[in-house]
């Protein structure tokens, strides 16, 4: 073959080298634009991060909740959720409570479990933990809250429940108890921070 049908005609190489440095060029630009929104979003954006034992239960349920009430509100927050073991990393939320979360209207299946990391502290703006057991293992990893960040969940709500733990339904099997516990208590933080 001639050089041309080796390597297509002019006007295709002319043509496809533009494309090219040009999607080369969007591409950078576009990543540049990323890290300079990570950046800001990271100064400017409030985030929360919420934390239990496993991160296949009641952390991604809270997660889902509270990115589920976000949206309809309107409001921007960052928001993840962590283990304090690494016993389900990557793994999807536990089947029984993604099934509750669903039949409560939460889509929770795309999240993944991870465990929580010493840069967390810095990362996050307040730290939800589900019981007083979480709590003492968060107290190790940070053995000093300066800003305050590490609160227990149910913390935010009025009355009688102030204190409680959330029950840990991959114990009790009571999915429904844990989600409804969660649900107030994000409605809860909500209107703290937003009064
Ligand atoms: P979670 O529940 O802390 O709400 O995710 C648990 C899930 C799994 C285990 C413990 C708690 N586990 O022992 O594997």
């Amino acid at each position: 073959p001639n050089s041309s049908e080796r390597n297509g005609s002019f006007w295709f190489q002319i043509t496809h080298s533009y494309t090219f440095s040009y999607a080369q060029k969007f591409d950078k630009t576009q990543t540049y634009a990323y890290s300079l929104r990570l950046t800001l979003e990271k100064l400017l954006v409030k985030s929360v991060l919420f934390v239990c034992l496993g991160n296949i239960c009641r952390s991604p349920t809270a997660e889902g909740i509270f990115r589920s009430k976000i949206k309809t509100k309107g409001f921007k927050i960052r928001h993840d959720s962590a283990g304090l073991t690494n016993w389900h990393e990557g793994h999807p939320p536990y089947e029984p409570m993604k099934n509750t979360c669903e039949q409560h209207g939460y889509n929770i299946s795309d999240l993944r479990a991870r465990i929580i990391k010493k840069e967390d502290y810095r990362d996050f703006d307040w730290i939800l933990a589900m019981d007083d057991q979480n709590i003492d293992e968060l107290k190790n990893i940070y053995p000093s809250d300066p800003e305050n960040k590490i609160r227990k969940i149910t913390s935010f709500i009025d009355g009688s429940l102030n204190r409680i733990n959330v029950p840990d339904p991959y114990y009790t099997g009571d999915y429904e108890a844990s989600l409804n516990l969660i649900e107030q208590a994000v409605e809860a933080f909500l209107n703290q921070i937003f009064e």
